[in-house]
């Protein structure tokens, strides 16, 4: 087992951006070795409030678990014809670009790197994975204004990355091919590069979608991902900066008729004949899970599978499938199952230990990445109650164990005056407990609810076509995006299993390439995710897989409504305008939980003509 990681623990090195908070002689002492620790330091005092001043204080250290604590922001400097301002953005437009350019007043940018070193975050992707025409230029012609945005977020301790085009050669006209072993191409990466640390000494380095959903890459020239990640690498590896390679890569034009092509293996039969070929500043950034941020999967076999690479994994803090910050679904406790996974089972380290680097043998560590939830909205997130995701996100990139609850509470003490600080919940009966206690109960299991009321048993999908909101059962079902629930008269599910299916089981070291492989022994939440069953296939808590679609239906939208009316009676502990504006989202959330609800419980009763054991109308 690894050790304990982030916070703490019983390392007494401080560390580039630790800190040692301690009283002595009276006196609350924050002591570091950088200026950056100094302000992790204050910000925890400022999580503290006054209980940082009592009287007996052991001396705590804290240093963070991931070295890269990344947001990606997946913003257009160009405002995009299907995508707008920021793909899968739901809290406005950027806070960086508007319309073609970099905003003019970057009060919001320096505000932002302030929240970010609050949350423990120290990186920033400043543009799209998907690079267009315009962001391509921020490389070159633009560079000056990715400095500016580095200038802002630079004194708290929040270095700036680019997204680039791995054509960019080509289509800046530099070079007639992009190709990674073609010298040219060398030359003119190494000299790109320079300019850009010339502008931006402590510019962190490049994020590359390649070869991935229409995005150009190595392949083209006959060439691997690690040829292409290493030509990045080689130019950034004497200014100290990193390659973010994403291992997002599958065939998004397969034919739904093929049964036998299975998006989940994808990234793994690409990445793993490559592992010990990237150069040490590559670091190979995987999806937590095989297909694609959907609210249950299992964890993604790559990270387990590539010991000489450096491993970051991606979490999505925007909530594309997960309500589009329209509906509250507090992530961290999901994120934080993935983080406490053990690949090799329990005696073996976690997902935690091996994006920190901290596993016997293993590549040092790629840290922690999200999609930024971030937008031009005041709330800064949309939805008041998504900013809990983002705080969660770094506070889990530091400290991967930490409890999610004790996150929520954290995060409420800071947000919301009523609620006392953190250091004085105001007891159980005073307001402030009563606004804790309530936020609790509509956000600790709203993931779960989230859950509950959308995509059954870990089948993914069933969401609307391109824009992902709202359900729609067969909107993915005949297209060639991979993504697939296979349901019929008879049953539902993918069979991913060695015996009879697509074999994805067998990417899984021991004990769950056994355990997804057993159609006993596979846990409920996965079963549709790793085998096809009948409708009447019993779970483990005795319920059929058809009675748990309904039971699970019915229930989820009885919480979202249960929150809501909880939601309501805050009105006066919160101010008036987040109050009005969850209350408004509350009714949406609760319209499309129905949708949801009825569309699921109409589409399975058809397919399968068994009826609700306990009667329920079901449309
Ligand atoms: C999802 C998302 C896209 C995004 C892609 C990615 O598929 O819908 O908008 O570009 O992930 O992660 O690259």
């Amino acid at each position: 087992m690894g050790p304990v990681i982030g916070t703490a623990g019983g390392d007494e090195r401080i560390g580039d951006e630790g800190y040692v908070v301690a009283r002595h002689e009276g006196v609350t002492v924050v002591l570091a070795d950088s200026a950056t620790g100094l302000l992790y330091g204050l910000f925890h005092l400022v999580r503290l409030g006054e209980e940082a001043f009592g009287a007996a204080r052991p001396a705590e250290h804290h240093r963070p678990a991931a070295r890269l604590r990344m947001l990606d922001h997946w913003d257009n400097v160009d405002v995009h014809p299907v995508m707008g301002q920021v793909e899968r953005g739901y809290a406005g437009g950027s806070i960086f670009w508007r319309d073609g350019a970099l905003r003019d007043d970057l009060t919001r940018v320096r505000a932002y790197g302030r929240l970010l070193a609050a949350c423990g975050v120290n990186a920033v992707t400043v543009n799209n994975v998907n690079v267009h025409a315009t962001e391509t230029l921020l490389l070159t012609d633009r560079l000056r204004d990715v400095a500016a945005i580095a200038d802002r977020l630079r004194p708290y301790g929040v270095r700036v990355h680019l997204s680039v085009n791995f054509a960019a050669p080509v289509a800046l006209g530099g070079t007639a091919t992009a190709d990674p072993l073609d010298e040219d191409v060398r030359a003119w990466w190494a000299a790109v590069t320079a300019r850009v640390y010339e502008a931006i000494p402590d510019f962190g380095g490049y994020v590359v979608k390649a070869d991935s959903e229409g995005q150009p890459g190595p392949h083209a020239y006959g060439r691997d991902h690690a040829d292409g990640a290493n030509l990045l690498a080689e130019a950034l590896a004497p200014f100290g900066g990193v390659v973010h390679w994403r291992a997002f890569v599958y065939n998004h034009r397969q034919d739904w008729r093929d049964r036998s092509t299975d998006r989940a293996r994808a990234a793994y039969d690409h990445f793993t004949p490559l592992d010990g070929r990237f150069r040490d500043n590559v670091i190979l950034q995987v999806k937590h899970g095989p297909i694609d941020f959907q609210v249950r999967e299992p964890v993604s076999p790559v990270i387990a599978a590539m010991p000489r690479t450096r491993v970051a994994v991606e979490l999505q803090v925007t909530q594309e499938y997960t309500g589009q910050q329209r509906h509250v679904c507090y992530l961290a406790p999901m994120w934080s199952e993935v983080l406490g996974f053990r690949p090799w089972g329990p005696a073996g380290p976690g997902v935690a230990h091996v994006v920190a680097g901290d596993v016997a043998d293993g590549a040092a560590g790629g840290g922690l990445v999200g999609v930024s939830n971030v937008g031009d909205d005041p709330y800064w997130t949309g939805h008041p109650l998504a900013q809990a995701n983002l705080y969660a996100f770094g506070r889990l990139a530091w400290a991967p164990s930490s409890d999610p609850a004790a996150i929520l509470d954290e995060w409420i003490g800071l947000t919301f005056p009523a609620a006392g600080g953190n250091d004085a919940t105001g007891g159980d009966d005073g307001d402030g407990g009563r606004l804790r206690e309530a936020l609790h109960e509509i956000m600790d299991d709203s993931c779960g609810t989230y859950e509950r009321y959308t995509v059954p048993l870990g089948v993914g999908f069933m969401v609307r076509p391109g824009h992902h909101y709202g359900p729609d059962v067969d909107g993915y079902e005949y297209t060639p995006w991979g993504t697939y629930h296979f349901a019929d008269r008879d049953g539902v599910g993918v069979d991913r299993t060695r015996a009879t299916g697509t074999g994805f089981t067998g990417q899984y070291p021991p004990p769950w390439s056994e355990v997804y492989e057993s159609l006993a022994r596979c846990p409920d939440e996965l079963l549709l995710f790793f085998h096809h069953v009948p409708y009447g296939h019993v779970l483990h808590d005795g319920t059929t897989v058809i009675q748990h679609i309904y039971d699970t239906h019915f229930a989820g939208v009885e919480e979202v409504d249960r929150a809501r009316l909880r939601w309501a009676e805050l009105a006066g502990l919160v101010p008036d305008a987040p109050h009005a504006r969850v209350r408004e989202l509350f009714a949406e959330q609760l319209r499309c939980a129905e949708e949801w609800r009825d569309q699921v419980n109409a589409y399975f009763l058809r397919k399968s003509g068994v009826p609700d054991a306990r009667g329920r109308r079901i449309p």
